[in-house]
């Protein structure tokens, strides 16, 4: 297997043309591969990839294996600032103010024509940057513009306010007020005002869209300078919360908080090996009859009702009486032993993936508010 990686990486990096496009095709299959934030391999992808942009009907072959490459995979990002800089140099797309303006770039798209070179060379870069946790560093930060000269741009960087308002502080307690750490502070507002800015009906339709696509996760969605205006622009997901939520006393109340706005997106992200989501199977209808789900809609929102009982079928397999017991912690885990069988859903965590801890935080604490229920119910 080591063999065949080495042999793929020399291919996708040095081997003529066609042997490249094949061997990064290969490569697609992020399970084999941690790929090297390095010059020599990153350069002639790149190539490819600037190649591909500039030819419309050959992007797909060109450009697509690359993009799914970058944005799956895992990265080994050198440890010398030195080459962490040349490294994102080489992947981060800059524009001059004049390409801001040509016409090309700032008329509206007729339905069905293929996005300018610069505006697809500024979305394929941000489907990498933002969905591949391992490319979000403090030193991607350091290259968050100060302010923006084109519209390419702002849509290159308008996502990061997903990730940046949990960077530094991506497992929280529950209860606990989220600690984000004060050095990213500046950068964390630039990216808020940005996002502020892309929803107003002036911007380009490209941008406005990239940060309507954001509404339903719950951490953009209830930020306290965003909630106002995003409520205006996307009404549907400022919902109100179901009854039985209102009732909630106040400890029960934090834990379905940290349910929504923490262990909802794990069960809606993309796990990076297969692309599936927990609710791609449990949220289909018929699919795990043992445990059905509501699903999300495009953008990761499950309905106010739908997630309320989510919340209910997930805290039934909370095991108060012994907590590593429960099944919502065993199963993702897949562990086949004598006395287990596994999840035929497979292997979904490992035990220190953040999206494992946020559920062990939450199913912890379910585990004690449930315990202190029996209690109070017996005595
Ligand atoms: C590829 C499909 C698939 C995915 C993705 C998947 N599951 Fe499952 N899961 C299943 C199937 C099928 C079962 C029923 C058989 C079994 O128990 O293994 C199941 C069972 C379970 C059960 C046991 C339900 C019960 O009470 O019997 C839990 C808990 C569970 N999954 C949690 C998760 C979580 C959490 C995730 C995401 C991190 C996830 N699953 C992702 C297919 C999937």
């Amino acid at each position: 297997m080591v063999g065949l990686q080495k042999k793929l990486l020399d291919y996708a990096s040095t081997g003529p043309e066609n042997l490249r496009t094949m061997a990064s095709t290969s490569l697609a299959d992020p399970r084999l591969i941690t790929l090297p934030a390095s010059q020599e391999f990153v350069e002639p992808l790149m190539e490819q990839f600037y190649r591909g942009a500039n030819e419309p009907e050959r992007r797909a072959e060109l450009v697509g294996p690359i993009v799914k490459l970058f944005q799956r995979a895992r990265w080994n990002l050198p440890k010398s600032e030195e080459q962490q800089k040349i490294f994102y140099k080489i992947l981060l797309p800059t524009w001059s103010v004049e390409r801001g303006k040509l016409e090309e770039n700032t008329r509206q798209l007729l339905q069905m024509e293929k996005d300018p070179v610069d505006w697809y060379v500024s979305q394929q870069i941000a489907g990498i940057l933002h969905n591949n946790p391992d490319l979000q560093t403090p030193m991607l930060l350091t290259y968050y513009p100060k302010s923006f000269d084109t519209p390419m741009q702002e849509r290159l960087w308008v996502p990061a306010v997903k990730w940046m308002l949990r960077f530094g502080q991506e497992v929280p307690e529950v209860g606990a007020e989220q600690q984000l750490p004060p050095e990213f502070a500046a950068v964390r507002d630039r990216s808020i005002d940005l996002f502020l800015k892309s929803l107003e009906n002036k911007s380009d339709g490209r941008t406005r869209r990239a940060a309507l696509s954001l509404a339903g996760d719950p951490i953009v969605r209830k930020h306290p300078k965003i909630a106002p205006l995003l409520a205006k622009a996307s009404p549907q997901y400022f919902e109100k919360e179901p009854e039985e939520i209102t009732k909630l006393s106040p400890a029960w109340r934090k834990n379905w908080e940290y349910f929504r706005d923490w262990v909802a997106p794990e069960m809606t992200k993309p796990n990076r090996e297969d692309q599936m989501s927990c609710l791609g199977c449990h949220g289909v209808a018929g699919r795990v009859p043992s445990m059905e789900l509501s699903n999300a809609d495009d953008l990761g929102y499950v309905k106010m009702q739908g997630l309320a009982s989510n919340y209910r079928a997930l805290l039934e397999r909370v095991n108060e009486n012994s907590v590593e017991q429960s099944k919502i912690l065993r199963k993702p885990l897949n562990v086949q032993s004598g006395k287990e069988d596994g999840h035929q859903g497979g292997r979904r965590f490992n035990p220190n993936d953040q999206g494992y801890k946020i559920l062990e935080q939450w199913v912890r604490d379910a585990a004690k508010l449930k315990g202190q229920k029996l209690a109070a119910g017996n005595q």
